[in-house]
């Protein structure tokens, strides 16, 4: 890689942070990563990763000598003039996006007509405007702003780095702009520059899309239950036409994540705020949480009361190949089925650390086998590998009960009712169908 790439400081080592260090470390900058959190600086300058997301482990270390860690912003502003702002915004009690953590970032940074701050975080629209009138008013006008959103996936970052669909900055057509530009040059993905107000209505619209897409699709699969359809097949139909598209048409039991249950809301509050009643994001919201509480009622259909029932969750994290537990569907299921008496047993691959902060009561199983012990029903809550390719025999000697609940339609029905297990999907027809 060429060594003439300019430097960049990354303030913020959280999972946005991290990728867009290391993915710009490999295109060959000298990348200075900011972090408050001393503890973690300590472990990433010790050459551990502090998340699991595949790849990025191996390219932090094969770039080590291009990434430089530090509490101190100094030194990031000392070697770079761009620095992407990857710090946390999560939801605030209101919905509203909760921008402290930005605004501490704008105020540590001294004034200077040499330095840009360039907005990864997803931030309202309109948080653009709103920090360039503060530096204004703080004798910093001389800073320049650009609004380069983030629409990576958690499992799949790394890839995502490398490959995005497109690039998209927004920038009031000054220097900072063009160097950004010119730092994502290599990948060659499709650019859109455009204005910094557009530029952040591009992210929170592309996730509330996607979004709408999965409850729209969960809405169809439960109306398949009731029309004997088969949810997959439909979704196969719809997705042939190219103005649909196949992608994010998996009914299942309600997405999560640090980003769509987040940036919908945020969403609807912007437009709220702005007096703009979004009514098709509150049916997104509420179709989600609907969802993921249907299971309850759909394990009650099969084994009647869950009182002292043994209720198995396969998978705790919000999806595969991440141990993040942000939002996902597990939590609100484990409080659900103690709340209505199930004991819960649960095992995630990666998660489960994660999860002991956030799940109480559960008995957390030292492998697939292990929780599914004893078990009258098995809900598959995240599809990892492993769980796929389960041997439905031995599951089937394991539990007490026959049921299989696929939450993400991910399981081979027919080798699950082959081992003599009920199974039962998403919007997958009815049980009927199957036999
Ligand atoms: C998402 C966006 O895809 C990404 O562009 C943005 O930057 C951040 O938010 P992420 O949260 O990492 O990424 O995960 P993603 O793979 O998009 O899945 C989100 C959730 O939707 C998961 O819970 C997943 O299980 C669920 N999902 C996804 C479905 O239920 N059905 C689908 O068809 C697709």
């Amino acid at each position: 890689m060429s060594n003439d790439r300019q430097p960049i400081g990354v303030i913020g080592t959280g999972y946005v942070g991290l990728v867009t260090a290391a993915g710009f470390a490999h295109l060959g900058s000298d990348v200075y990563c900011i972090d408050i959190d001393a503890d973690k600086i300590a472990r990433l300058q010790a050459g551990e990763i502090p998340i699991y997301e595949p790849g990025l482990a191996e390219m932090v270390a094969e770039n080590r000598e291009r990434l430089h860690f530090s509490t101190n912003i100094a030194e990031a502003l000392e070697h770079a003039r761009l620095l992407f702002v990857a710090v946390g915004t999560p939801p605030t009690y209101s919905g509203d996006a909760d921008l402290s953590a930005v605004h501490s970032v704008v105020d540590a940074i001294p004034a200077s007509d040499r330095h840009a701050l360039v907005m990864k975080s997803t931030v309202p629209a309109g948080t653009g405007a709103s920090i360039k009138r503060v530096l204004k008013t703080e004798g910093k006008e001389g800073l320049s702003y650009v609004s380069c959103p983030e629409f990576l996936k958690e499992g799949s970052a790394v890839k995502d780095f490398l490959n995005p669909d497109r690039v998209v900055i927004g920038d009031d057509g000054d220097w900072a702009g063009d160097a950004v530009v010119e730092l994502y040059a290599p990948l060659d993905a499709a650019l859109v520059r455009t204005d910094i107000a557009s530029a952040e209505m591009v992210k929170l619209a592309s996730n509330a899309f996607l979004a709408t897409k999965i409850s729209f699709i969960n809405e169809i699969a439960n109306v398949c239950e009731e029309t004997g359809s088969d949810v997959i097949e439909v979704a196969r139909g719809m997705g042939l036409d190219d103005r649909i598209g196949q992608k994010f048409l998996q009914a299942g039991i309600g997405f999560g994540g640090s980003c769509f249950p987040k940036d919908v809301n945020a969403l609807k509050q912007l437009a709220g705020n702005s007096g703009y009643h979004f009514q098709l994001l509150n049916a997104v919201i509420e179709v989600n949480e609907l969802q993921k509480r249907r299971v309850i009622s759909k394990l009650q259909k099969h084994l009647g009361s869950l009182v002292g029932r043994t209720v198995t969750l396969l998978g705790l994290a919000f999806k595969p190949n991440t141990d993040d537990m942000r939002e996902a569907s597990s939590l609100v299921l484990s409080a659900r089925l103690q709340a209505d008496g199930a004991k819960v047993r649960v095992f995630d691959p990666i998660a489960e650390e994660e999860a002991r902060h956030l799940i109480r009561g559960v008995h957390f199983a030292t492998d697939a086998m292990d929780a599914i012990e004893g078990a009258d029903a098995v809900v598959l809550v995240t599809e990892w590998d492993e769980f796929i390719t389960l041997d439905w025999a031995q599951v089937a000697e394991r539990m007490a009960g026959t049921l299989v609940l696929d939450g993400r339609n991910a399981l081979d029905r027919e080798a699950v009712a082959a081992a003599g297990l009920t199974y039962e999907g998403i919007g997958r027809g009815t049980l009927t169908s199957l036999r």
